[in-house]
């Protein structure tokens, strides 16, 4: 694509090409200023330079306090990406039908949303409050409300696979994202984490997101900037190899969704403030022990936990009540450690590992004080 901003010098909107280290790669990403911002989020042009910068102010704003975040009762807080008010023509809206499927339109005057029950014309909807029932022409019954950001994680296009919902509202709550939190991220994907991300950071936040894949920064771009309805202030987008253009900025919070990340596990440790938490999100169990024991062998961390989060939808009718048909299979484990202060190790396991956990069939990291068993022996 003749305009794709990572094939210019200069990257989009959102999208900065990560700083590159004196010992990187030749012909790595310069390191670029903060880019600029679309105006249509979801029109290729989003990826254009024209936008507010960080330092720009909230929108509309109502009032403000000694922040100077605006503040009103009509107005959701600034980068929300939530709406309130009147439906408008222009705005993304779902239609719930009664079988519990979702349809998501974007409002726009004189159109019609076609059923195989007649149109729902598109000026039944514009100007109601959300929540108004419509129906189509053949009386078929829609309910009209706003798509919620974990509706739009699951449905916005994608290169790379998101992380769900259930396991990003994990992710922020352990590693205890926080509003201006400084929080590193790799890789971008399609920039479903990202989006929890910078909503738990805020505009005085910053994420600093790790994509190197150029098609899969420019789903990630464009899928950000169409939920906040433009650049997050908070957001730098860099693309390039984690391990190879990390930037020098100090970090409270590090989450890697990648396949390797017991790769980056040097690079963040040397970027984590002390006590900071580094968040691993893998699909599968080797790359689960494989990233623990690398964790244990480096030393500088606290004793890694992992979780799978498990949620299971109930019905309830009547005398009805039970567990639901439909259900989510795996997706993936979290992984949780925090950086120790610089110079320390970590105290050496006071529970010897299962038998043969660590037995001459085991090739990958020990943790200290766990010898090969063939040293034991000599
Ligand atoms: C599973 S996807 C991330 C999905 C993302 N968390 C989301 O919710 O949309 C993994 C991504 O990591 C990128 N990646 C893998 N290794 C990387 C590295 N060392 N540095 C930067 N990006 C990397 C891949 O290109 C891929 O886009």
């Amino acid at each position: 694509m003749s305009n794709s901003p990572l094939s210019e010098p200069s990257p989009p909107s959102g999208l900065e090409a990560a700083p590159t280290r004196p010992d990187a790669a030749p012909g790595s990403a310069p390191l670029s200023s903060d880019q600029e911002a679309p105006t249509d989020p979801e029109s290729p042009s989003a990826l254009e330079p024209a936008a507010p910068g960080p330092e720009a102010g909230p929108p509309d704003s109502a009032s403000s306090d000694s922040s100077g975040l605006a503040f009103s009762d009509d107005a959701p807080a600034p980068y929300s990406g939530v709406r309130r008010g009147l439906l408008q023509a222009g705005e993304r809206v779902n239609l719930h039908g009664g079988n519990g499927r979702r349809h998501s339109i974007r409002l726009a005057p004189g159109q019609v949303f076609h059923t195989t029950k007649g149109g729902v014309p598109h000026d039944a909807l514009i100007g109601q409050p959300e929540g108004v029932v419509v129906a189509s022409a053949a009386g078929l019954p829609y309910i009209a409300l706003r798509p919620v950001l974990e509706e739009y994680t699951v449905s916005m296009p994608r290169g790379a696979t998101v992380v769900y919902p259930k396991d990003a509202s994990h992710i922020l709550m352990f590693a205890d994202i926080f509003p201006g939190a400084r929080v590193l991220e790799a890789g971008a994907g399609s920039g479903g984490l990202s989006l929890s991300l910078l909503r738990a950071v805020g505009p005085a936040g910053r994420l600093y997101s790790y994509e190197r894949r150029a098609d899969f920064a420019q789903t990630a771009c464009r899928n950000v900037e169409a939920f906040f309805g433009g650049p997050h202030p908070a957001w730098r987008l860099r693309l390039g190899d984690l391990v190879e253009s990390i930037g020098p900025e100090p970090v409270d919070r590090a989450v890697l969704d990648l396949l390797a990340p017991w790769e980056c596990v040097d690079a963040v440790h040397s970027r984590l403030v002390p006590g900071g938490f580094l968040c691993c999100y893998v699909a599968t169990t080797t790359q689960l022990g494989r990233t623990m024991e690398t964790l244990r062998a480096h030393g500088g961390w606290t004793e890694p936990t992992a979780v799978e989060v498990n949620v299971r939808a109930w019905q309830a009718e009547g005398l009805a009540i039970r567990p639901g048909h439909a259900g989510r299979g795996h997706t993936g484990f979290i992984i949780l450690a925090r950086r120790l202060a610089d110079g320390v190790q970590a105290p050496l396991k006071r529970r010897r590992p299962a038998p043969g956990a660590y037995g001459p069939d085991y090739d990958g990291p020990r943790p200290r004080g766990v010898e090969r068993p063939d040293a034991e022996t000599t």
